[in-house]
């Protein structure tokens, strides 16, 4: 499934001029950023350790190509090291930066990633354009970012912005053509300009496993933006993007297994519900509890027919928010599944984009170890389960 929607993505983006990534924030493992050099796609990373698991993976240093781009609205840890030893192309989100970057002693290329004022996600907290968005250099302050950049002798290469992770179709494609518009009319400020990224933010259908997105009408935008912005620059100026959860959310299903059922009853405070306890919680896929997000969950083996009943499925944290079913409103939303029993095992699926990404060491559980599948039935263990000793590791009593 990862090496169709990789399919899928080379070909959307199979146009002179064209050039995609994988914003690898969404499902970094090594074994994944292996696909997707082996495919040609280059990575949006946004910390220092992004970037060196990225090199570890085998992507390419340095800025010819610019294979890594390292997207970052702070500076923290090694990221000015690492973009120093190893010329990945800086995108700053903010106009101190340029001063971070000068201090550092950096003085070659640039990217601006900018705020364009609108933009939309599946949630207002994935919302990454516009006034309340933390992200990007507001558009009106580019010109004097340009300025910023060229006194400290550096040259603006890339304008970016991302416009928002999972809106609907139509209003991502509306949205994608006014930023292609925008960054044209910005294009005289930067004579030094090669690409220009209009970021991630495809969105998959969680809902409908098999509903397509119109790539067709995508592929079509990003060609006439390549034409329009190199147009306006006079040359051939490159388009990027940078899709995460196109590529992986389907391609992961975080399977557990149910632990009990038990019920609670109607009384004054409101109706009673089916609790199936399952051995997951939000420290393996935190979505649902995080945003609300809807995830689809089977029964293992009891895919069609039988009882249903409308049941919530809770996790093992001490948490009462600790449920995979439920929205942005409401803490319990029941699902209606097959009358479930201790030991049955579900699969709650789409896991793959900012799953085990996202995943915590919250109550000292551990990472659930990932399982790789290959079309020949062979499964391969890509990262082990982690253990009491592995979180106690980094603990210390080392007097500072
Ligand atoms: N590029 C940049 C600079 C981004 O900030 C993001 C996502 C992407 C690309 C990839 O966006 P995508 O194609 O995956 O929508 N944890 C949330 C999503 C947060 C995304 C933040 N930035 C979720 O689980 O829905």
């Amino acid at each position: 499934m990862l090496r169709e929607r990789i399919g899928e993505i080379r070909e959307l983006t199979d146009l002179p001029g064209v050039q995609a990534r994988f914003a690898m924030k969404a499902c970094p493992a090594t074994k994944v950023l292996r696909e997707m050099a082996g495919a040609g796609i280059w990575i949006d990373a946004v910390s220092g350790n992004e970037v060196l698991r990225a090199l570890h993976a085998g992507h390419a240093a340095g800025m010819e190509p610019p294979v890594i781009c390292f997207t970052a609205d702070v500076f923290r840890d090694n990221a000015l090291e690492v973009v120093l030893e190893y010329g990945v192309l800086p995108n700053i989100g903010s106009p101190g930066m340029i001063d971070e970057l000068a201090r550092a002693g950096y003085r070659g290329k640039v990217s601006l990633r900018i705020n364009p004022g609108f933009g939309h996600g599946h949630v207002n907290s994935c919302d990454t354009g516009g006034p309340s968005s933390k992200h990007g250099i507001w558009h009106a302050d580019a010109g004097e970012a340009a300025e910023r950049a060229a006194a400290a002798g550096m040259t603006v290469v890339m304008l970016h912005a991302h416009i928002g992770s999972g809106p609907q179709f139509e209003e991502l494609l509306e949205n994608l053509g006014r930023l292609a518009e925008l960054f044209a009319g910005m294009v005289p400020l930067f004579p030094g300009l090669e690409a220009v990224s209009l970021g991630g933010g495809i969105p998959h259908n969680y809902r409908d496993a098999g509903a397509k997105v119109p790539l067709g009408r995508l592929k079509e935008l990003f060609g006439k933006a390549q034409a329009r912005l190199s147009e306006a620059a006079g040359r051939a100026v490159r388009v990027e993007i940078e899709p995460g959860r196109y590529y992986v959310a389907p391609t992961c299903t975080l399977v557990t297994r149910v632990t009990d059922v038990k019920r609670t009853q109607t009384n004054e405070k409101g109706a009673g519900a089916v609790f199936a306890m399952v051995d997951a919680g939000f420290v393996d896929l935190v979505r649902p509890a995080m945003y609300g997000s809807w995830h689809g969950i089977s029964v293992v083996g009891r895919e069609s027919g039988g009882e249903t009943e409308a049941v919530v499925v809770a996790g093992p944290l001490c948490e009462s928010g600790d449920v995979f079913t439920r929205d942005d409103a409401e803490l319990i939303q029941p699902r209606e599944l097959p009358k479930l029993a201790a030991g049955d095992l579900l699969a709650i699926r789409d896991a793959g984009a900012y799953g085990y990404a996202m995943s915590s060491n919250y109550n000292s559980i551990g990472k659930a170890p990932q399982l790789w599948l290959e079309p020949d039935g062979s499964v391969t263990q890509i990262s082990r389960r982690e253990t009491l000793e592995d979180i106690l590791k980094a603990e210390t009593e080392e007097r500072v």
